[in-house]
Formats: C-alpha cells, sequence, structure tokens
C-alpha cells in the first residue's frame, strides 16, 4: 500500500484557480472518477452563507446529491464533540464508502472535515475546498487531519491526504484583513526556507494591496506555496522524529516555538495563528544571527518582507519570562531537548538542537527581541 501521495500526484490533485468556484462539481467528479453519488459538505454558518449556494448547485448540477453538516466557527468548536455531530449527520444523510465529505471553509472546517471522513466507515474520500489564505496554502496540504482535546492542541487526529484540494482565491475577497495577513505571514515562512525569489514575489503580490484580486499573481503565490509544501511533505510524510536534516517536514515548523509559546502565554485569545508565526520567524532569524550562521542581510530582507505583507498586534506587556516557561512544552520536544528551526541564510533552513544553544542566549535574545517589537 502505498504510504502517501507522491508530490506528482499531490500536485495534480490541486486546483486552485480565480472565479473558479462555480466548477467544483466538475473537479470532485473528475477527481472521483464517477464513484462517489452523495457529497457530504463541512462547513460554518458564515462560510456556508456566502459560497454554499455555489458549490452546492455545482455539485448537483454535476450529479452528486448533497447534504451539509455546519459546525460552529472558531477554534474552540474543533473537538471531538463537533465531530461526531458531524459524524451523525452523514449517517442520517446515508453517505456510503464510496461518497466524499468536501471541507468548505478555513483550516477548523478542513481539519475536521478531513477527520470526519478518515474516521467514517474507516475512512472515505475528502476534498478540501479551503475558503481562508492560511487554509489554500497550509492546513489543506499534507493530510494531516484532527482536532483538539482537554489535553492539548491538535491531539487527537489522523493522517488523511485529500483526494482534491480545490479553491478560488476570489473567496478570499471577503476575507477579514487579519486573516489575510495571518495567512501571508505563513507565506512568508515558505518563502524564506524556499530562498530569495519566492520572498520577493510574496512582498510584491502583498504590497499593493489594491491590486491583489487583479490579474493572476496570488493563485500563482499560492501555487507555488502549495507546491513547495507538497515537496517537503512528500519527501517525509509523516514527520520522521529522527530527521534532523533540512529537508525534513518539522522545518515547516520554522518560526512556531514562538509562536506557540506566544500563543498559550496570551491563552488563544490574543493572535492568530499566523500572526504570532510572523512573530516566530523574526525571533528565529534574530537567534541565527545571534549564532552567527545567518548574514545581517538576510534578517534584514525577513523583516522588510514581513513589515510589507501587514501589521500585526503589539507585543507590548508580553513578559518574557512567560513566554520562555512554555518552551520547555514545544511539540518539537524531543526526549527533553528542544529543537529549534534556524536558517542558515534565506532558502536554508537548519534543525538545530536545543543542546547548541544556551538557554541564556535563547532568553537575552528573546528579551531584546520582545522590547524592540513593543
Ligand atoms: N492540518 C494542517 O496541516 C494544519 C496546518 C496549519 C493550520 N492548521 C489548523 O488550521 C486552523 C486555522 O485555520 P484558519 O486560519 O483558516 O482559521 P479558521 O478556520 O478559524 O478561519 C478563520 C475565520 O475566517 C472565516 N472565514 C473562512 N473563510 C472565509 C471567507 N472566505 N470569507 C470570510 N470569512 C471566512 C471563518 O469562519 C473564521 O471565522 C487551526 O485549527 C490550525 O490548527 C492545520
Ligand atoms: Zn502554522
Amino acid at each position: 500500500m502505498k504510504a502517501s501521495p507522491s508530490v506528482t500526484d499531490l500536485l495534480g490533485t490541486i486546483e486552485i484557480g480565480q472565479g473558479n468556484l462555480a466548477s467544483i462539481g466538475a473537479f470532485a467528479q473528475d477527481r472521483l472518477g464517477g464513484r462517489a453519488k452523495r457529497a457530504f459538505l463541512v462547513s460554518n454558518r458564515k462560510v456556508f452563507g456566502l459560497y454554499g449556494q455555489t458549490v452546492e448547485a455545482s455539485l448537483q448540477k454535476a450529479g452528486f446529491s448533497t447534504a451539509t453538516g455546519l459546525i460552529g466557527d472558531g477554534e474552540r468548536f474543533k473537538t471531538l464533540a463537533s465531530a461526531e455531530k458531524v459524524l451523525a449527520a452523514m449517517a442520517a444523510a446515508r453517505i456510503e464508502r464510496t461518497d466524499v465529505v468536501i471541507s468548505l471553509g478555513g483550516g477548523v472546517v478542513g481539519d475536521l472535515g478531513g477527520f470526519a471522513a478518515a474516521i467514517y466507515l474507516r475512512g472515505i474520500k475528502h476534498i478540501q475546498l479551503p475558503t481562508t489564505l492560511l487554509a489554500m496554502i497550509d492546513s489543506s496540504v499534507g493530510g494531516k487531519t484532527g482536532v483538539n482535546a482537554s489535553f492539548g492542541k491538535n491531539t487527537i487526529g489522523a493522517f488523511h491526504p485529500a483526494a482534491g484540494v480545490f479553491a478560488d482565491v476570489d473567496c478570499l475577497k471577503t476575507l477579514p484583513e487579519r486573516e489575510i495577513v495571518a495567512g501571508a505571514c505563513e507565506m512568508v515562512k515558505h518563502a524564506a526556507m524556499s530562498g530569495k525569489g519566492l520572498l520577493k514575489r510574496t512582498k510584491a503580490c502583498f504590497s499593493d494591496r489594491k491590486s491583489l484580486f487583479s490579474g493572476e499573481n496570488l493563485a500563482a503565490l499560492v501555487r507555488e506555496n502549495i507546491a513547495f509544501k507538497a515537496k517537503i511533505v512528500d519527501q517525509d510524510p509523516f514527520e520522521d522524529v529522527k530527521r534532523t536534516d533540512g529537508r525534513s517536514r518539522k522545518i515547516l515548523n520554522f518560526g512556531h516555538t514562538l509562536a506557540h509559546a506566544l500563543e498559550k502565554a496570551t491563552n488563544y485569545r490574543y493572535f492568530r495563528h499566523g500572526e504570532a508565526v510572523g512573530y516566530g520567524i523574526l525571533y528565529a532569524a534574530e537567534l541565527s544571527k545571534k549564532l552567527a550562521i545567518c548574514d545581517k542581510q538576510d534578517v534584514e530582507l525577513l523583516y522588510d518582507v514581513l513589515h510589507s505583507v501587514g501589521v500585526l498586534p503589539s507585543l507590548a506587556g508580553i513578559e518574557p519570562q512567560k513566554v520562555f516557561e512554555t518552551f520547555q512544552f514545544d511539540k518539537k520536544n524531543i526526549s527533553g531537548s528542544l529543537q529549534m528551526i534556524l536558517l542558515r541564510g534565506i532558502g536554508r533552513p537548519e534543525i538545530i538542537s536545543g543542546d547548541q544553544i544556551s538557554s541564556k542566549t535563547i532568553f537575552s535574545t528573546l528579551e531584546a527581541f520582545l522590547k524592540l517589537q513593543k
């Protein structure tokens, strides 16, 4: 059995366009080879209100019968309880093994819908229809699905790669500015690891906000981001814990050590995840500079691009000690040793074991960074 689709398989299942939402039905038929009769849409009230009608009409035109399961809006609804309600609605709609779940929404809907598809009747096909920038370039690609539990975020889940990813960047026209900035920060993360070319194209696309949706730039950039993530995932589909090379799936966690700590220190209420990643990228770059492995110019370029994608919430009042303590609980903490993803330069990520950096350096760089960003 094949563990995961290869990068070419994966890219062949992805369609990113502009103004193409009404062709989701044809895409789904094409991806499922005409076997699926019913399409079960997972969404939330807000996104379904905006795009549900178009999606349903297109699916019906392509010969699917449709049913819908709506979950609450927000991270706090990404739970087993919501998943169970969705599973019950799928059973009530008589969804069969050959049918398909389509997640219409951001990463919360995508993760939960994918998880429901992974466990319903031991697994049925799933199509991602991401409607946030973050979901288009990150969460819909790579096969990680799941929900949060009382004992941690994303701690219950399954690898269940989507049978297809379909997106219309015009859906981003209704997305609030903060969500655009949050997704763009994850794009800067990809670009920092990919190379200067992608970094410059990211800056060019986002600095001129008025023309974000004119021309093909945004759709092309989304495709490039997906291709980058898909290539990394393809080489390390299950995130091998032993790997520490610069192409391990772990490098996708660049900027996430500080991001998770900032989110936790503010009780997950202050930052959008991508905003915290924005700060995390800059802190990792500062640490790389401090360890003399990354040039000052590369760090400055990263600041420049990140600032060009939007404004992040202030870090005023955030205690360095509190943030530092939560580093110890980082998910990438293997056998008690923290692993940090740093940069040898733009396009050259490196996984550095915590043993190679003193706690004093980690803390003093953090303290200086938080002070500088206030
Ligand atoms: N599976 C993975 O590999 C992976 C990777 C990264 C993040 N994630 C997960 O993704 C989630 C975050 O996703 P997100 O940032 O998309 O947040 P989200 O799903 O909460 O969406 C953000 C907000 O935008 C709204 N929205 C969505 N599309 C819209 C549109 N087109 N117009 C107007 N409003 C719209 C949503 O209703 C929500 O209020 C987290 O749960 C995170 O754990 C998963
Ligand atoms: Zn992230």
